[in-house]
């Protein structure tokens, strides 16, 4: 571990988010593509704040969140897994965010972006990324308002929702990201060591080539 390094399971408050920027939405829907190359360069830390952030960031007082979710049930959660050098400030490993705080928890001091390459058909972006989000959702906290239509349903249009968001804030950002859905679950639950999460979705994100 570097010296900036959180010793195990310390809170890492992020830098605050902004909610302004000179990008419309509506130029960001125009430009948004799957980018699966990145220059080499890390994701500094403010960047990859703003993108949980645009994730799942809590955007009011009542603890409502950047992305909608069915009713306010909140199934999602969202994970961080950082290369070598990947995030300055960050060391290599995985870490959850916790919106309410706006922080990152360590959760394992190992990068498993290798381990997520392997079980997602051996894609290379999945590796090369200095940093990506994980989308898993925990799907009996919304069942137990609306049954199997929330596992069948609900959460996976959570995820998109989730995406969209990541997707324009990459955008506007000047980044690069792919949204991946093709992976094998179990494999990437055995990785992340998941016992009630469902992986929904990985986003690779890095600098991208122009
Ligand atoms: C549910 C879903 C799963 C996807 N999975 C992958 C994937 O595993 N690997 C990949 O390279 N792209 C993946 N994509 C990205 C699509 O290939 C991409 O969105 C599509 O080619 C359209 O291109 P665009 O996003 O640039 O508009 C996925 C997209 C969605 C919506």
């Amino acid at each position: 571990m570097t010296e900036t390094a959180p010793s195990a399971g310390e809170e890492i408050e992020l830098p605050e988010p902004r909610t302004e920027s000179s990008q419309s939405v509506e130029s960001a829907i125009a430009a948004r593509r799957s980018r699966r190359e990145f220059q080499p360069g890390p994701v500094e830390l403010a960047d990859v704040s703003q993108l949980l952030w645009a994730a799942q960031g809590e955007t009011d007082a009542e603890g409502h969140r950047a992305a909608p979710s069915a009713g306010a049930t909140y199934p999602l959660e969202v994970f961080c897994s950082v290369g070598a050098d990947g995030v300055p400030g960050l060391d290599a490993g995985v870490y959850q965010y916790r919106p309410a705080s706006h922080s990152l928890v360590p959760v394992a001091v190992e990068p498993v972006q290798a381990e997520l390459r392997a079980a997602s058909y051996d894609q290379e972006v999945v590796e090369a990324a200095p940093v990506a989000l994980l989308i898993a959702g925990i799907e009996e906290r919304t069942a137990q308002e609306y049954g199997a239509r929330a596992g069948e349903l609900y959460v996976p249009m959570e995820a998109g929702h989730v995406g969209e968001n990541i997707h324009l804030q990459v955008e506007s950002l000047g980044l690069a990201t792919v949204s991946v859905g093709g992976f094998e679950d179990t494999a990437v639950a055995e990785v992340m060591e998941f016992e009630d999460e469902r992986p929904l979705a990985i986003y690779p994100i890095g600098q991208r080539v122009d």
